[in-house]
């Protein structure tokens, strides 16, 4: 019987249970997966604490990689035993359970599973936000947040690869060697020092045309007084809370700037640019351009514990959850 992680309720990480469940045999245009490893996103805290609605009974998690077990009707590109990897299909937290094929690609040779599952969601979220949100151009300055985090640690050595020179914040002095190893040229220490200032002072000025912000609601106005007259602000996620209203005026007064709340779902609407996106993800792992840590593993039923640990601030790179280990 498989198992997974489910809440019946929202709350802290103790309304994770660990439970078995019935699986029923895919359905038309499904497969059925056993699942090796389990991506962590900071969105499975939004949907357990209910900031994302989340329909409850909920099975949680996005993404995840795996075998394929069993086809259903009409499923013609994938076989039995292919080894794949999915994200933005909810449910993942579970040994086993059916995926819709328009999400799922095959994990490329030389790439683990663990690694696949660590980096499908942040990856491709990663090359959503830096080609095609605000396309970044080589020379360009720019400030991402979070640069030691899961999201952050792909995209800055991606944004670094493309040649922008990267400003990273982390939220602790121990985080900085870490930002500076994922190609961030100078690294803020949010709570330590005046973010806008130094991002003045390394750009003689001028600013910076895009922040890349998914801290939220403790960032959000210092991220603004980071912008160059007609920058872009990607605010695309919420680790500390909501963002609250905006008034389109205030964007007048900072310099007529542009702002955008962009979710990866609107970038990967079609199988197409699924398989497009991942594509993009792993020629840069490939070519040794990114580098995907995975640094930190769960059993699948400590799920609990590595939410704690993702919302304390704890964790760096990317974490899995693994459904075989005990
Ligand atoms: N819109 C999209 O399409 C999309 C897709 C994927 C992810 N995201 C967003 O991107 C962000 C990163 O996701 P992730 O899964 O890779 O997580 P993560 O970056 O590994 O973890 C979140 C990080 O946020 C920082 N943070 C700042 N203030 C915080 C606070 N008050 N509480 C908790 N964390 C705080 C922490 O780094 P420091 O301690 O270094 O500050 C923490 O490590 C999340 O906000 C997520 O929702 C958005």
């Amino acid at each position: 019987m498989p198992h997974a992680i489910r809440i019946d309720r929202h709350g802290g990480p103790e309304v994770l249970r660990y439970v078995e469940l019935e699986l029923a045999p895919p359905g038309a245009g499904e497969v059925r997966l056993r699942q090796t490893a389990v991506g962590i996103n900071f969105a499975d805290v939004y949907a357990r604490t209910g900031l994302y609605p989340t329909a409850l009974p909920a099975v949680l998690g996005q993404e995840a990689a795996g075998v394929v077990e069993a086809l259903g009707p009409g499923v013609t590109d994938l076989a039995l035993g292919d080894r794949v990897v999915y994200a933005g299909s909810p449910g993942a937290y579970a040994t086993a359970r059916n995926v819709p094929v328009d999400v799922i690609v095959k994990i490329p040779d030389g790439v683990d599973d663990e690694t696949a599952a660590a980096m499908m969601l942040k990856g491709t979220t990663a090359e959503y936000l830096l080609l095609r949100t605000y396309p970044v151009r080589a020379g360009e300055t720019i400030v991402f947040h979070s640069a030691a985090g899961g999201v952050g640690s792909i995209a800055c050595q991606w944004a670094r690869h493309l040649g922008a020179v990267v400003i990273g914040t982390v939220g602790s002095e121990e985080k900085v060697a870490l930002a500076r190893a994922n190609g961030c040229e100078h690294v803020v220490v949010l709570g330590r020092d005046d973010l806008a200032a130094r991002v003045r002072e390394i750009t003689g000025g001028r600013g910076v045309p895009v922040v890349y912000d998914a801290v939220g609601r403790d960032t959000f106005e210092a991220s603004l007084d980071c912008l160059s007259p007609r920058g872009t602000m990607v605010s695309y996620g919420n680790a500390s809370g909501p963002v609250p209203p905006v008034l389109p005026l205030k964007l007048t007064e900072k310099g007529s700037l542009f702002l955008t709340r962009p979710s990866r779902k609107h970038y990967t609407l079609t199988r197409a640019e699924t398989v497009a996106s991942a594509a993009a993800l792993f020629d840069v792992v490939a070519r040794g351009a990114v580098r995907v840590d995975v640094r930190q593993r769960y059993p699948l039923a400590d799920a609990a514990r590595a939410h704690a640990e993702l919302e304390g601030r704890r964790t760096t790179g990317a974490s899995v959850l693994l459904p075989g280990a005990p």
